[in-house]
């Protein structure tokens, strides 16, 4: 019987990339999307590719469309997913004394809340068949903080930590979890998090530069950028090994910016990267290596 596997947030980047990839090496894909327009675009990218995948609309910060999605995917399975990617998430950029509850609300429900709900509905499933996967799509994020991103990497941080807890506790009934750190890689994620940056413009605030500069470099960033591939790739090997392992960590610049986090000394540390973000000045030559090196984008 071929594997079902339900991908959230496949309208674009890393989501959409797993769903097609997947859905080519045979696996019976859930892609969601959170309305009709954005389902359909993602069945014509699949009819593009010529593989067939289904789509199930799910906003993930909404527990009443987490439980609808589930139970079409139940009906449809006949008893849950073998495997859950736990994709969806969404940027936030900003210093913590300038965001507001509503936006830091929105952020840890979609980014944690959300992932934990939907692994909650598809456990007893996985149990109850004695095998299952979840792959959480988590970041760099999660692990070395940047100024101006304290609560996208707080999200991305508790998310490492509940998979960590999730591996403790569903891998004795054959379920397998397993993170996925990824770098900076070019996405519709640095548009989204410089139009977040945009409407934080208007404000009074000490961090107006750091903005500016922020926001220039996210707009140019996706000709920087590598793309999501390896992201992709890594999201799959996590789904197809058959001992997958715990973390993956993808990229060039998570393997540097763990490494060095590790390595300098924390007053050195902060300095580059309040450097890199535009929240200080130093030599040219600093800034650029600063730039170069530590910027999160
Ligand atoms: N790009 C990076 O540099 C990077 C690095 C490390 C980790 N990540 C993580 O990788 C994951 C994928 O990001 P990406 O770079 O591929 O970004 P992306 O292209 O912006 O994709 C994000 C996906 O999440 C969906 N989404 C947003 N809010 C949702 C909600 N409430 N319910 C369900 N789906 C929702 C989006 O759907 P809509 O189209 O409807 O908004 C979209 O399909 C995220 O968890 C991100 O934090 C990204």
């Amino acid at each position: 019987m071929r594997r079902s596997v339900l991908v959230t947030g496949a309208t674009s980047g890393v989501g959409l990339g797993v769903a097609l990839r997947l859905a080519g090496a045979g696996f019976d894909v859930f892609a969601t999307a959170r309305d009709e327009p954005k389902a359909r675009k993602l069945r014509a990218a699949a009819a593009e590719r010529e593989v067939s995948l289904r789509t199930v609309l799910l906003d993930v910060a909404d527990s009443d469309s987490c439980r609808a999605a589930y139970a079409e995917v139940v009906a449809a399975t006949g008893g849950g997913p073998w495997a859950l990617v736990n994709n969806a998430g969404i940027p936030l950029v900003g210093a913590v004394e300038d965001l507001e509850d509503a936006a830091v609300r929105q952020l840890l429900e979609v980014n944690v809340v959300g992932a934990a709900r939907m692994a909650r509905l598809v456990l007893p499933g996985m149990r109850e068949r004695g095998a299952g996967r979840i792959v959480n799509v988590s970041s760099l994020a999660g692990r070395v903080t940047a100024p101006g991103m304290g609560w996208y990497c707080a999200g991305k941080a508790a998310l490492g930590a509940l998979n960590d807890a999730l591996r403790m506790e569903a891998g004795p009934g054959g379920v397998r979890v397993a993170v996925i750190e990824a770098g900076a890689y070019a996405s519709a994620i640095q548009g989204r998090a410089a139009d977040g940056l945009a409407a934080l413009a208007g404000r009074q605030t000490l961090f107006g530069d750091m903005y500016r500069v922020a926001e220039s470099a996210l707009r140019e960033s996706g000709t920087r950028l590598p793309s999501a591939e390896p992201v992709v790739s890594a999201v799959c090997r996590a789904l197809v090994a058959r001992r997958p392992r715990h973390r993956y960590v993808v990229g060039r610049q998570a393997k540097a910016g763990l490494l060095a986090d590790a390595l300098v000394p924390v007053r050195a540390r902060d300095h580059f990267k309040r450097v890199a973000m535009g929240a200080s000045e130093a030599h040219p030559v600093v800034e650029y290596a600063a730039r170069r090196w530590c910027t999160p984008w």
